[in-house]
């Protein structure tokens, strides 16, 4: 396969609604208008900024006695400690560093006790439905956040009458839907897990970019975060929760830095507790470090003027998608559920893909199409979106735009632009 790739028409730099030292303004190529951070967020510049500064002394992590090696293990645990701190962690949470959430669920999912049954929403993320094992329940995808946690309740009820119902259960499910952006009421369905003594992990990927996410506060026991979708797209995630599991369990990744000791036998090894347990081999100090750089940078943030910019753009963004005749937006809940800077849509007798491919082309606006790696909800909510609409020409995969920091009015004009002049 030949690829080609195209240069960038100008140097990358700031975009100009962040300049200035603002440690929250986004990196970008003028003229580019992206509305692809639910994909990958752009890089905001204090990750920048923590990578540039760190890279002088990058040496290894954990694992020698010079002062860069040093400064690295020290900055590579300070960044544990900051993301754990941002996200609420309780003292005997772990934070493991791992790719994305992806890394994370898989992670978790090998960490289970032997039995545990796991309980998900057919309207997960392929990340969040694919890693469980066999056996795991998956619900049916809820009409409203008061019926997804009705349902809950409901399996788990009959889970704990049911022959295993002294083994583990952990539910899992999304903080916002990375199809719709829709909101998940992740306090109640935490509150119904405990109720029935279960444990609960949110997949934070797309909320964590949005708004504030406190596990403490939530009551939640685990919680997988992707770097790259919250502006640090150095290649790092996390599992944050519960010690107890993860140190039982057998090292995600076997080999250095996951042991304590190790025999001259072939099996004779015992293995590190803790998050190193689960981070065998030279770990990823410049994403860890990228990602609590934007931990810090937004616990310093107004976030609710962040929320209030965000939520403008969205409304402005479906209201105008609302007055274009052939554009039809896919939702679960009611039009006013809670929402992140996500929309999905079709233009009915248009294919996804085409309309993707001419926005960049002839408008430089990146979007994404198609189901999102979320293949069963993104086809229902298509045929329910074609009932709503009562079209039958709706195409097969979708559109998506999304939008965060350093987006501007001046973005989702253009887009609106753009799709209307298709006609
Ligand atoms: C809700 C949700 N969960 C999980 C993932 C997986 O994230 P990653 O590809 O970073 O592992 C995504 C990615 O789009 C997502 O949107």
């Amino acid at each position: 396969m030949t690829l080609t790739l195209v240069p960038p028409a100008a140097p990358a730099t700031v975009t100009p609604a962040s300049t200035g030292p603002d440690p929250l303004g986004v990196l970008g190529v003028p003229g580019q208008v992206n509305l692809d951070h639910a994909a990958s967020a752009p890089c905001a510049r204090a990750a920048a900024d923590a990578v540039a500064e760190l890279l002088p002394w990058y040496a290894s992590v954990h694992r020698g006695a010079g002062a860069l090696s040093r400064r690295c293990t020290l900055a590579y645990e300070r960044a544990r400690q900051t993301v754990g701190d941002f996200f609420g962690a309780r003292p005997d949470d772990h934070v493991v560093f791992t790719r994305n959430t992806t890394d994370a669920l898989n992670l978790l999912a090998r960490a289970l006790p032997p039995g545990t049954t796991v309980v998900t929403f057919a309207g997960e993320h392929h990340a969040n439905l694919l890693p469980w094992p066999r056996g795991s329940v998956r619900l049916p995808v809820p009409e409203s956040p008061a019926g997804a946690v009705r349902a809950l309740d409901a399996a788990l009820a009959e889970l704990r009458r049911g022959a295993t119902s002294g083994l583990p259960v952990l539910v899992a499910v999304t903080g916002a839907s990375n199809v719709t952006g829709e909101r998940w009421p992740v306090a109640e369905l935490a509150r119904v897990a405990r109720r029935h003594a279960a444990r609960i992990v949110v997949d934070a990927a797309q909320l964590a970019p949005h708004a504030p996410v406190d596990v403490a506060a939530l009551d939640v026991d685990y919680l997988a975060v992707s770097g790259h979708k919250l502006y640090a797209p150095f290649g790092a995630g996390i599992l944050l929760g519960r010690a107890d599991w993860l140190d039982a369990a057998p090292p995600y990744l076997a080999g250095g830095g996951a042991t304590s000791h190790v025999g001259a036998g072939t099996h004779e090894v015992r293995w590190t507790t803790g998050p190193a347990r689960h981070e065998g081999g030279t770990p990823n100090l410049l994403g860890a470090v990228a990602l609590a750089a934007v931990c810090a940078a937004l616990a310093g943030a107004d976030r609710a003027a962040l929320h209030a910019h965000e939520q403008r753009l969205v409304d402005r963004l479906r209201d105008g998608l609302a007055a274009l005749p052939d554009a039809v937006e896919l939702r679960t809940f009611s039009p006013d559920a809670p929402r992140v800077g996500i929309v999905s849509f079709v233009l009915a007798g248009r294919d996804s893909a085409e309309v993707a491919a001419y926005l960049a082309r002839e408008h430089d606006i990146g979007v994404r199409d198609g189901l999102f790696c979320a293949h069963p909800l993104a086809r229902r909510l298509l045929a329910e979106a074609a009932a709503r609409a009562g079209r039958d020409d709706l195409p097969p995969t979708a559109l998506r735009a999304s939008l965060g920091l350093g987006s501007t009015v001046t973005d989702v004009d253009r887009l609106l632009a753009a799709l209307a002049a298709l006609g």
